[in-house]
């Protein structure tokens, strides 16, 4: 494409980022080509209303949060057939597809990869993707169907996620796995200017799980589902070894519930536990996350000693394909994360700091929940469905999820 440079120019001096074109000179022909269209693409009135926010307080005291209420799976009695039957003939009639977050690295498990790749030491070596792919295909065969497999990657890990499902032959599931690649934002120093990576273009990073929805659409997959029949989305994260992504439970819910959004939980291990909870803000459906919840909101209990906001959202939730399509075309707050980020200075040196510098942005796809007109929200049993690999060591380790997994299928 032929980019008018002096119209860019312009444009980086009324954004005040004309330093992006620093080293454009010293560029070869192609990443001249790929930094014009970076810059052709950003939204700079919109990266400036998120620096801007970067300087205001992130309380908002015009949200009301309230305590949201659930179904309890153990306590359905004899409605468990009912609404497994629902479900079973939904997930028959191949209207169930799968979606898995998998945008992210394994950097904070030692692991140079994307975290999908992750080997979790288990006797069969098989990696995080390995584990899905077993599980959904053993689900298809239980129900004598093809269940599709949507894999979201970012730009930082999709050659190399493709390249891992090929050397492995895509698990001898290939006709029924589709990628789509994750939206990205630039990151910005505490200045407001735009960060410049090592290779000369615009220092982009992953805009967070909330830009499933926008992407699924613009990819295209949305369509492929429909194509298929699809009318039932499930979408989870790629780091939960004992993700049930096939539940005839929580879709009989959703079915006979008439809503369009289902979500599952666990009961929170204790108030400090790094899940989001569930919950009601201003009334819509939503979640409080860890890194947001204050202390005193964390801590609440019920006159049982229960704690209030204490359903923990496992990025484990169930969509009708109307509510994607309504969740994707409504945008998302972002939430700011300060990190560490290498970049090149106006000088054209290569700045590796050591404490964070540079921000990123991010939004969440629970932030798009409110957009439902209702939520159901299903509580699952932890050891059933929870095993998280988020730690080297520690909590939600290779170590704890290896040992839950084990458990579950009765292994060792
Ligand atoms: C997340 C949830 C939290 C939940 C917990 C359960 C968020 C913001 N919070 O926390 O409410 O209780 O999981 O384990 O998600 N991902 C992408 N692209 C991105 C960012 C993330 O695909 O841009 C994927 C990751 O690959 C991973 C999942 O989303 O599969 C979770 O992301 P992560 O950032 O690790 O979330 P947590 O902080 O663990």
């Amino acid at each position: 494409m032929n980019y008018d440079i002096a119209e860019i120019k312009y444009k980086l001096k009324k954004y005040g980022q004309e330093h992006l074109l620093n080293f454009y000179d010293t560029l070869d022909e192609n990443k001249k080509e790929e930094l014009l269209k970076q810059i052709n693409e950003i939204n700079f009135e919109l990266i400036n209303s998120l620096y801007s926010k970067t300087k205001e307080s992130t309380k908002n005291e015009n949200v009301q949060i309230e305590p949201m209420s659930f179904i309890d799976k153990s306590k359905l009695n004899d409605k468990y057939k009912f609404y497994e039957d629902i479900g079973k003939k939904a997930i028959k009639e191949g209207k169930l597809a799968v979606v898995t977050m998998a945008g992210g690295q394994g950097t904070r498990l030692g692991h140079n990869g994307p975290k999908g790749t992750f080997d979790i030491g288990l006797d069969s070596h098989k990696s995080l993707f390995e584990l899905l792919c077993d599980y959904i295909k053993e689900e298809s065969r239980k129900y004598d169907v093809q269940i599709p497999w949507f894999i979201m990657t970012s730009n930082e890990n999709n050659a190399d996620t493709i390249e891992f499902f090929k050397k492995n032959k895509y698990f001898g599931y290939e006709k029924n796995i589709y990628f789509f690649i994750q939206g990205e934002l630039p990151m910005v120093d505490t200045e407001g200017k735009i960060l410049i990576g090592e290779d000369g273009l615009i220092k982009e990073a992953a805009d967070g799980h909330g830009g499933v929805y926008e992407s699924l659409i613009k990819s295209g997959m949305i369509q492929k589902m429909k194509e298929r029949g699809v009318e039932w989305v499930f979408i989870g994260g790629v780091d939960n070894c004992l993700v049930k992504m096939v539940d005839p439970i929580l879709m009989g819910i959703a079915i006979d519930e008439k809503v369009t959004a289902a979500g599952k939980s666990v009961v929170k291990a204790n108030p400090y536990e790094k899940v989001g909870a569930f919950c009601k803000k201003n009334g819509r459906p939503s979640v409080v996350e860890y890194s947001e919840i204050t202390e005193d909101m964390a801590k609440a209990t019920d006159e049982n000693g229960n704690l209030l906001y204490g359903e923990s959202h496992i990025l484990c939730n169930l969509f009708n394909i109307v509510a994607i399509e309504r969740m994707g075309n409504t945008p998302l707050p972002y939430h700011i994360a300060f990190k560490k980020a290498t970049y090149i200075d106006k000088d054209g040196n290569k700045i590796v700091p050591d404490s964070p510098n540079a921000y990123k942005f991010e939004a969440f796809l629970f932030d798009a929940f409110g957009e439902v007109d209702n939520m159901v929200i299903l509580r699952v049993k932890r050891e059933d469905e929870f095993a998280p690999v988020k730690n080297a060591t520690g909590v939600d380790s290779p170590e704890t999820a290896r040992k839950l997994y084990n458990d579950f299928y009765k292994l060792s």
